[in-house]
């Protein structure tokens, strides 16, 4: 399959297990991240990566800090959540360290820089063969969850979590949009 296949084929799955990335492997998705486009090569963006033998304790620690920040947490919630992190090999949270008032990279760009970097996570763990899936739940925007991993938020923007390992089961195509859809053609008004 060539790469742009690969990327059209790309599905997020929240499901993943054992076999995770190496830390070889893993090296190499940081290494994807880092080439997101970055006005003024800020270099903002921060990865914690949460290990499996330590993912029971972080879901502890981001159903509390949940609870704790005042947003509901059912029980059914809990366990959903806990079934889910109970197979995961690796998560890694995601921050960029905001650059406050800077004119030149306003940032609504410092967000989609980060956002890039971590798209670029998605596709080469797609094409290495994992899965991943981007969720903003786990206390993502609690203060004490991305505190916990080092990101005070006063400093940096928290923007989720990846799951990845392998796919538990095999995904169905997605239902993408026709792109013509989303999509004009500007031209001049002289251009009739
Ligand atoms: C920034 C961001 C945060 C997301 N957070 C969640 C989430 O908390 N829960 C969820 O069910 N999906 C969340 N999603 C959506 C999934 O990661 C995924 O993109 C979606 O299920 C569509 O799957 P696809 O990537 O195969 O199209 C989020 C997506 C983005 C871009």
């Amino acid at each position: 399959m060539s790469s742009v296949q690969e990327l059209i084929s790309r599905r997020s799955q929240k499901l993943v297990q054992a076999p995770g990335p190496s830390a070889e492997q893993i090296d190499t998705l940081l290494r994807a991240a880092v080439c997101a486009p970055d006005h003024s090569a800020l270099r903002a963006w921060r990865f914690a990566l949460i290990y499996r033998e330590h993912i029971d304790a972080f879901a502890d620690l981001a159903i509390a800090a949940t609870r704790r920040s005042g947003r509901e947490v059912t029980a059914q919630k809990e366990q959903n959540t806990r079934k889910w992190l109970s197979t995961v090999p690796l998560l890694i949270g995601m921050a960029y360290k905001i650059s406050h008032n800077n004119e030149k990279v306003p940032e609504i760009e410092q967000t989609l820089s980060m956002g890039a970097a971590a798209m670029n996570i998605q596709n080469a763990a797609h094409m290495m063969g994992f899965s991943s899936y981007w969720s903003t739940g786990l206390g993502s925007y609690t203060d004490e969850v991305p505190e916990a991993l080092g990101f005070d938020p006063l400093d940096y923007r928290f923007v989720g979590f990846l799951a990845v390992g392998t796919p538990i089961s095999l995904p169905s195509p997605a239902q993408r949009p026709a792109p013509e859809t989303l999509t004009t053609v500007w031209k001049p008004a002289s251009a009739g």
